[in-house]
């Protein structure tokens, strides 16, 4: 499905993106694993979080959808999960499958994960080695630990103490959500703390989880095992995230003004709106509000004169998926942007670092890859007339139609079909702000 981004003028109006795909996951998984229903509004209806809800029932709780966005699960209870009957798909989603191999690695079932082919290039043994320690057990993976795999849960789970090796909210969520089901403490040490909707979902239904600041980044995180979970209503806020791309159309498509209605500001995931105020981007805050337990706001978004900055490898873990929308901005800004400690991108949909260098590059921008850092040389307009490999990737898609409604040339991406893993409707949101997309 491929699809092309033209030159477009003054985007207007007020929008609201889909619901958090980080959150929508959770929501199915944990909910799943209260005794009782659990009613989500605002879920995000894209195919990776379909993909869950149907792991879910696969793994025994009752998922039904209410209405749009509207959804019920009943769930079978920590430790209650029936044994599948066939392979569990998760297409695209690294989150979903990660989360669900942490939440069967507690249960004594056996469960083989699958992907698409994106999917199944994956690190999955950086998974693989805490929940062992916990007692679950590998029966058969493909080369490297990767899908498809067939994991036997625990019997009897321990605690563990855990030191994820990179900083990775799915590989805290994994451990955590096995450790559900062990006596005792299960503690989690990130030296970068990642996102931490995990935590704060398990306090909301109920689970007894100490967060502590450890040095300057980190965080050591407690949770206390064989909680009876009990169901709580959810609201899923708009996931920054997809928000990044309309926004970030905004910023550089001449005599833009763009309203972004109840945007997730969650501290651990607003890197890329920091970032963006340090390269003189017109964001303004309009208000503010708590809806179901997280900070969101109204965004006004104009077209701005950006300027290259120095983006700290600290910052990574707050805008892990945001680095190829920012390299298109870096591209329309003066000078140079260095984005620093990205190797955690070689891992993702695609190697999003080659990935998105590649993609400037067929645009005529001046790119570099030194190390693990990506450097980008802008001017204020990007060449385009490029035609981007997307490599099953949704964020890279979507980054470079949004680069093709500013450049010179337009932007063409081969295939537009993964945007509806995590952003159902987003060609149609962005038409109806004046983009030029066909
Ligand atoms: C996610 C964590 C991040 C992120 C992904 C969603 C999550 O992955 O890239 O899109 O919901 O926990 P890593 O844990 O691999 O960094």
């Amino acid at each position: 499905m491929p699809l092309t981004a033209r030159r477009s003028q003054g985007l207007k109006g007020r929008v609201r993106v889909p619901g958090d795909k980080s959150i929508s996951h959770r929501s199915l998984i944990l909910s799943a694993m209260t005794v009782g229903e659990t009613r989500i509004e605002g879920l995000l209806e894209g195919e990776d979080v379909i993909n869950t809800a149907k792991v879910m029932r696969a793994l025994g709780a009752a998922v039904e959808r209410k209405g749009e966005g509207a959804w019920s699960v009943r769930g079978v209870g920590v430790g209650g999960f029936a044994q599948p009957q066939a392979a569990l798909d998760f297409g695209n989603s690294g989150t979903g499958c990660r989360l669900v191999m942490g939440a069967v690695a507690g249960c004594p079932v056996t469960a083989t994960f699958d992907g698409d082919a994106s999917l199944r290039k994956r690190p999955m043994k950086r998974v693989l080695d805490p929940l062992t320690r916990i007692g679950a057990r590998a029966l058969d993976a493909a080369e490297g630990g990767r899908l498809p795999l067939t994991l036997q849960g625990a019997r009897d789970p321990l605690p563990i103490e855990y030191t994820p090796p990179v900083a990775s909210a799915q590989l805290k969520s994994a451990v955590l959500l096995a450790g559900l089901a062990a006596p005792g403490q299960t503690i989690v040490i990130e030296k970068e703390a990642t996102r931490d909707h995990t935590e704060k979902m398990l306090t909301h239904f109920g689970a007894t989880v100490l967060v502590e600041p450890l040095g300057e980044h980190g965080r050591k995180i407690t949770l206390t095992g064989r909680p009876e979970l009990s169901p709580a209503p959810l609201q899923v806020p708009a996931d920054p995230s997809s928000a990044a791309f309309p926004l970030a159309a905004a910023l550089i498509v001449p005599r833009s003004e763009v309203v972004l209605d109840g945007v997730m500001m969650n501290p651990l995931r607003t890197g890329l709106f920091l970032t963006l105020r340090e390269m003189g981007a017109d964001i303004e805050t309009l208000s503010t509000k708590n809806d179901g337990g997280e900070e969101v706001a109204d965004l006004r978004v104009r077209t701005s004169s950006l300027r290259g900055v120095d983006v700290p490898a600290e910052r990574a873990p707050s805008m892990i998926d945001e680095y190829p929308i920012l390299a298109v901005l870096a591209s329309f800004a003066e000078g140079t942007t260095r984005m620093r400690g990205l190797s955690e991108l070689r891992v993702k949909e695609s190697d999003r670092l080659a990935a998105t260098a590649d993609m400037l590059r067929v645009n005529g921008v001046g790119v570099e890859i030194d190390g693990d850092d990506l450097i980008v040389h802008g001017k204020d307009r990007a060449p385009g007339g490029g035609v981007v490999a997307t490599h099953m990737d949704h964020r890279l898609a979507m980054s470079a139609l949004v680069m093709g409604l500013a450049s010179e040339k337009p932007v063409g991406v081969d295939d537009a079909a993964f945007i509806a893993t995590s952003f159902p409707g987003f060609v149609e949101l962005m038409r109806g702000l004046g983009a030029d997309l066909s």
